[in-house]
C-alpha cells in the first residue's frame, strides 16, 4: 500500500526513481511523484494523479529537474482523492521540506489545526501534509534537523514509512518507519530506500530492514541509523538471493499469468528443501520439539487469500490432529478478545509479511502468550522478523496484486505442517505417511498437466464472462477452495460473485438463482461430492447455469447435468487444493482478458494493505 523510493548518489536521480517507482506500482497506483534536491539545495517536485507512465510523461514534458538525490512515491488514497494535489511528495508551507508517506497518521486533523492555529496553510486533504509541516514547524523554530524529526515523530501517532528530504542539506535522506515497511539498500557510491526489494534488485542486493521507531540519515556515502532515543544502531545487513528476472514479466502479457505458470516451480522450491528421506522437516521449528505437543488449541489468522488458506487449514489440521482449530480473519482477531494462551499456537498467513491486520494480530497473540508460526513469502518483512517462527514459501517475489503462487505455497506448507504435526503426535501410520510423500513428490508434475491443457478454460472463461453474477459452491474444502476462486473472479474481473458453503444456499441464497446466474460448483471431496452435486441441481433446476470442477475419475458423474467440465487429476486428500485452485486462477484470469480489465493492477486495490 504505496510505494516509496529514495536515491542519493552520483547520478541523475529522476531516471532511478522512475525506474524504482515502476517496480513499486504494484503496491498503490493511483497517482505518484518524485522531489528532487540539487547539489545547491533546489528542491522540485513533480507529481500527478494516475499511473508512473502519467508521471514519466510529465516529467518529460515539462522544465527538466536535476540533482543526484531523490525520493518518489506511488500512491494508493487513504485521506483525500487521488489527484495532483493530493499525490505526494507533499511539502511544508515554505518548500523546504518535503515528504512522502506510506501509512496513516491517524492525529492529522488535530495537527492540522494546531499547525493553522500558527498560521500554516494547507493545499492537500492527505495527512502526509501535516507531517511535513510539522516537521518545518519544528525545523524553523529551532533550526536542528535531526531535532525537529525526532520532535515530529513525537507528536504523530499512526503508521509511518517516512522519506525526508530538507532544502537545507543537499545530498541527504532521513527516512524513519514505524509499523510500515521501509529498508535500505546499499550500493556503492549509492545509497537507498525502499519499500521493498524488487525496487533495488537492479541496483543491490545488500539490504538492511529499519525497525519501528529507528530514524536513518542516508548520504551517498553512508548510512546511519539511530533508534527512537537518538542512540546509534548497528544494523545487520543481509543479502537478497531473489533473481532480477523474477521481478519481470518475462515475455507473458501480466505478471498474473506468469505467476499461475511458475506455480509447480514454486511448489518444488517450497517442497524439496523440507524432504529428506521420506520424511518431512522444518528445520525452522527444530528449536521447539515439542510445539505441538504443548498445543490445546490453534488459530490460523490471515486476510484475504491468506484467510482462504486457513480455512482449508483448518478442515486438514482438525481432522488430522484432533485439536480444535480456529479461522480468524485477522482484522477481526485483535477486537474480538480472542482465547487465545500459552497453550494455543498461532499461525499467521501472510505473503507480503507486511499486512497491517495481519501483523497487530500477530503482536496481540503474542501479548496473551501464545506461540506464534508464520508462513511468509518476503524474506525479512515485518510479520518475519516478530514471528516466534517463521516459515518462507519461497515462492519468489508476487507482482500481481491478486496472489496466486503465494496462496499455492502456503496451502502446500499447510498440508505439510499437517503431516509433520500428526507424525509428531504418533497419529500417522507409515504407509499413510509414505503415500503423502509420494503425492507431494508428484505434485508439480500435476500441476503441470493442468498448465499444459488450459483450452478447456479458456473455451469455459470466453462463454461466461459478460455474466453479471457467479456463484462458488462446494463443501469441506472444496467450500473453502471457493472462497479464494470467488476472489479471484471478483477482484480482477469485477463480476458480483460470492461463495457459499453448498448446503448452505437453500437457506436463502437460492432465490437469487436464475437464468443468467453461474454457479461454479467444485466436487472433489468425495465424502461429499454426491451431495454438492444435488446442490447444484437445485440451481440449475431454478434456471442458473453451472460449470462443474472436479476430478477426472468423476467427471463422468456430471457429464449429462452440465454444459462445462473443468477436470483435474486426482490426488492426496490433503494435496487436491493445490490442484483445484489452479482451474479456477485461470479461470477469472480468462474471464477478466476477455473483459479487457486491468488484470495486474485491479481498480481500488493494492498489493500490500499496511492500514487498518
Ligand atoms: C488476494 O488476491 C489479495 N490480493 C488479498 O486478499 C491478499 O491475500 C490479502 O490482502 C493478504 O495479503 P498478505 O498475504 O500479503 O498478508
Amino acid at each position: 500500500m504505496c510505494g516509496i523510493i529514495g536515491f542519493c548518489g552520483n547520478e541523475e536521480a529522476v531516471p532511478i526513481l522512475l525506474e524504482g517507482l515502476e517496480k513499486l506500482e504494484y503496491r498503490g497506483y493511483d497517482s505518484a511523484g518524485v522531489a528532487v534536491l540539487s547539489d545547491e539545495g533546489t528542491l522540485k517536485i513533480r507529481k500527478c494523479k494516475g499511473r508512473i507512465a502519467s508521471l514519466r510523461e510529465k516529467i518529460g514534458s515539462e522544465s527538466p529537474i536535476t540533482g543526484t538525490v531523490g525520493i518518489g512515491h506511488t500512491r494508493w488514497a487513504t485521506h483525500g482523492e487521488p489527484n495532483d494535489v493530493n499525490a505526494h511528495p507533499q511539502a511544508g508551507m515554505s518548500g523546504r521540506i518535503v515528504v512522502v508517506h506510506n501509512g496513516i497518521i491517524e492525529n492529522y486533523r488535530e495537527l492540522r489545526e494546531f499547525l493553522e492555529r500558527r498560521g500554516y496553510k494547507f493545499q492537500s486533504e492527505t495527512d502526509t501534509e501535516v507531517v511535513a509541516q510539522l516537521m518545518e514547524y519544528y525545523y524553523m523554530g529551532r533550526g536542528e534537523l535531526m531535532d525537529a524529526v525526532y520532535s515530529m515523530l513525537d507528536r504523530i501517532k499512526g503508521s509511518y514509512a517516512l522519506g525526508i528530504l530538507c532544502s537545507d542539506f543537499p545530498g541527504q535522506i532521513i527516512a524513519a518507519r514505524k509499523d510500515a515497511p521501509l529498508l535500505i539498500g546499499y550500493g556503492e557510491g549509492s545509497n537507498y530506500i525502499a519499500s521493498d526489494v524488487t525496487a533495488l534488485l537492479s541496483h543491490t542486493r545488500t539490504v538492511s530492514y529499519l525497525e519501528d521507531e529507528e530514524v536513518a540519515v542516508l548520504s551517498k556515502d553512508s548510512v546511519t541509523v539511530y533508534d527512537s532515543g537518538r542512540l546509534q544502531v548497528e544494523k545487520e545487513l543481509h543479502t537478497v538471493e531473489w533473481d532480477v528476472s523474477a521481478a519481470e514479466k518475462g515475455g507473458y502479457s501480466h505478471f498474473m499469468i506468469k505467476e499461475i505458470m511458475e506455480q509447480p516451480e514454486a511448489i518444488r522450491k517450497t517442497v524439496s528443501p523440507r524432504l529428506r528421506d521420506g520424511r518431512i522437516y522444518f528445520e525452522e521449528l527444530a528449536e521447539d520439539a515439542d510445539l505441538i505437543k504443548n498445543c490445546s488449541s490453534i488459530y490460523i489468522v490471515g486476510c484475504g487469500s491468506a484467510y482462504h488458506v486457513g480455512v482449508v487449514g483448518k478442515y486438514m489440521l482438525e481432522k488430522a490432529l484432533r485439536i480444535p482449530v480456529e479461522v480468524c480473519l485477522a482484522s477481526e482477531f485483535r477486537y474480538s478478545d480472542p482465547i487465545v494462551g500459552p497453550d494455543s499456537l498461532v499461525i499467521v498467513i501472510s505473503q507480503s509479511g507486511e499486512t497491517l491486520d495481519t501483523m497487530a494480530a500477530m503482536r496481540e497473540a503474542k501479548k496473551l502468550g501464545a506461540k506464534t508460526l508464520a508462513i511468509v513469502n518476503v524474506i525479512g518483512s515485518s510479520i518475519a522478523r516478530e514471528a516466534d517462527h517463521v516459515i518462507y514459501t519461497w515462492a519468489g517475489p508476487e507482482i500481481a496484486v491478486a496472489t496466486t503462487k503465494a496462496y499455492s505455497t502456503q496451502l502446500v506448507l499447510l498440508s505439510m505442517l499437517t503431516v509433520y504435526f500428526q507424525h509428531q503426535l504418533g497419529k500417522i501410520s507409515e504407509d499413510d505417511y509414505g503415500a503423502y510423500i509420494a503425492a507431494l513428490t508428484d505434485l508439480p508434475d500435476k500441476m503441470n498437466e493442468i498448465l499444459d491443457n488450459i483450452g478447456n478454460i479458456q473455451k469455459t472463461a470466453s462463454k461466461y464472462f459478460n455474466l453479471d453474477s457467479m456463484f462458488f459452491i462446494g463443501r469441506n474444502i472444496d467450500y473453502a477452495l471457493g472462497l479464494e476462486g470467488s476472489l479471484k473472479l471478483k477482484e480482477i474481473s469485477y463480476i458480483h460473485s460470492e461463495s457459499y458453503a453448498a448446503g448452505e444456499l437453500k437457506h436463502g441464497t437460492i432465490s437469487l438463482m436464475e437464468p443468467g446466474v453461474l454457479v461454479v460448483a467444485i466436487a472433489t471431496c468425495k465424502s461429499v461430492m454426491d451431495k454438492t452435486f444435488s446442490n447444484m441441481v437445485e440451481a440449475t433446476s431454478r434456471g442458473a447455469d453451472a460449470v462443474v470442477l472436479t476430478t477426472e475419475e468423476s467427471a463422468k458423474t456430471f457429464e449429462d447435468s452440465v454444459r462445462a467440465i473443468l477436470a483435474v487429476p486426482e490426488t492426496h486428500d490433503l494435496l487436491q487444493a493445490n490442484l483445484n485452485i489452479v482451474p479456477l486462477q485461470l479461470f477469472a484470469y480468462y474471464v477478466a482478458l476477455n473483459r479487457g480489465c486491468d488484470i495486474d493492477k485491479p481498480r481500488n486495490l493494492a498489493k500490500s494493505v499496511t492500514v487498518e
